[in-house]
């Protein structure tokens, strides 16, 4: 779920660096993918890609926007490599209109 800006450390050298999100033109300026694909996550959750190929997934500031999260979830699980790890990160700022119902509704306590 990422866009034109990149979370990842400059110093760091990665040998792949795939991106997905929702708008090619903004993926297409983010430095540090190699490769992206576009996709609304909501309408399909199947990421096409190979079982076992990831040491890591990122999502960043952007799970409160998944319908079904844990078909993508189960579709992150498919793709990392045995011991690989999801990092979700989550943010205390909250677009009202576009969020699904369960984190408008929700506190950051249940
Ligand atoms: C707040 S931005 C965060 C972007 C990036 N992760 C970052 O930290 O800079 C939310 C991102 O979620 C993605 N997104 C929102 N709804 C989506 C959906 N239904 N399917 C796939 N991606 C979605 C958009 O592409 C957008 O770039």
């Amino acid at each position: 779920m990422s866009s034109w800006i990149s979370h990842l450390p400059c110093e760091v050298k990665y040998k792949k660096v795939v991106g997905h999100g929702l708008n090619a033109q903004e993926l297409a300026k983010n430095p540090r993918l190699d490769y992206f694909f576009v996709k609304d996550l909501n309408n399909d959750q199947e990421l096409e890609m190979e079982s076992s190929t990831f040491n890591v997934v990122l999502c960043t500031v952007s799970v409160q926007y998944l319908q079904q999260p844990e078909k993508v979830f189960a579709e992150v699980f498919r793709v990392l490599n045995l011991g690989g790890v999801f990092i979700v990160r989550i943010s205390n700022r909250l677009f009202y209109e576009k969020a699904i119902s369960a984190w408008r509704e929700g506190t950051g306590y249940v």
